[in-house]
């Protein structure tokens, strides 16, 4: 059990579970790159303990890459500007976008509304976890670790309020029982 600021978590998925997973994205990624030189561009702040064990299992040439999705009022305010932060240029690349969860769709419909602006060869999404339940989007996500119920983790780069990335396991809220 955990405890991260007013919330209680218990444990979902061990290292050993995080890891197979991991391992099994890699070599996924690897059968269908092995060929191209493919930048993997994680999105900050969650992705980072994903990418970097990825990485370990990744055997083919590859670039790496961190950014963060910034989001700020264009001059109609109506109109929001997305951008990627840091992200140097990817003209011409082979794009692999990490992402540590997939909930809603709305963060990645964005970073895709950006790349698709950058004259990418191509790119792809690998999320290490998916709330099928959640998604509202029509997007297609490439590679998925684990699809998991619409409850929320933390641990593995995750957090809930700034707290919980540094946890090498992944916990799950702990129900009220109230509720
Ligand atoms: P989306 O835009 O709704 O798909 O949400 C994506 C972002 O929300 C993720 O990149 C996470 O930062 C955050 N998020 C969604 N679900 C969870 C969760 O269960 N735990 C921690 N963060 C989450
Ligand atoms: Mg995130």
């Amino acid at each position: 059990m955990v405890k991260l600021h007013d919330l209680e978590f218990e444990p979902y998925l061990d290292q050993q579970a995080i890891e197979s997973s991991v391992k099994i994205i890699a070599e996924h990624i690897y059968s269908d790159y092995q060929s191209k030189t493919p930048v993997f561009l994680g999105i900050l702040n969650g992705a980072f303990m994903f990418l970097s064990d990825l990485m370990k299992f990744y055997k083919g040439d590859c670039e790496i890459s961190f950014t963060k999705l910034a989001s700020y009022e264009g001059t109609s305010s109506t109109q929001n500007i997305n951008t990627l932060l840091g992200a140097g240029n990817l003209e011409g690349k082979d794009v692999i976008v990490v992402e540590d969860i997939v909930d809603t769709g709305h963060t990645l419909e964005h970073i895709v509304d950006v790349l698709k602006t950058e004259q990418v060869a191509s790119y792809k999404i690998a999320s290490l976890f998916f709330k099928p339940e959640a998604y509202l989007k029509s997007l297609p996500i490439d590679y998925i670790g684990l699809e998991i119920p619409n409850k929320f983790i933390v641990g593995y780069g995750l957090d809930y309020n700034g707290l919980g990335r540094n946890l090498s396991e992944i916990y799950q809220l702990k129900p009220n029982l109230n509720d």
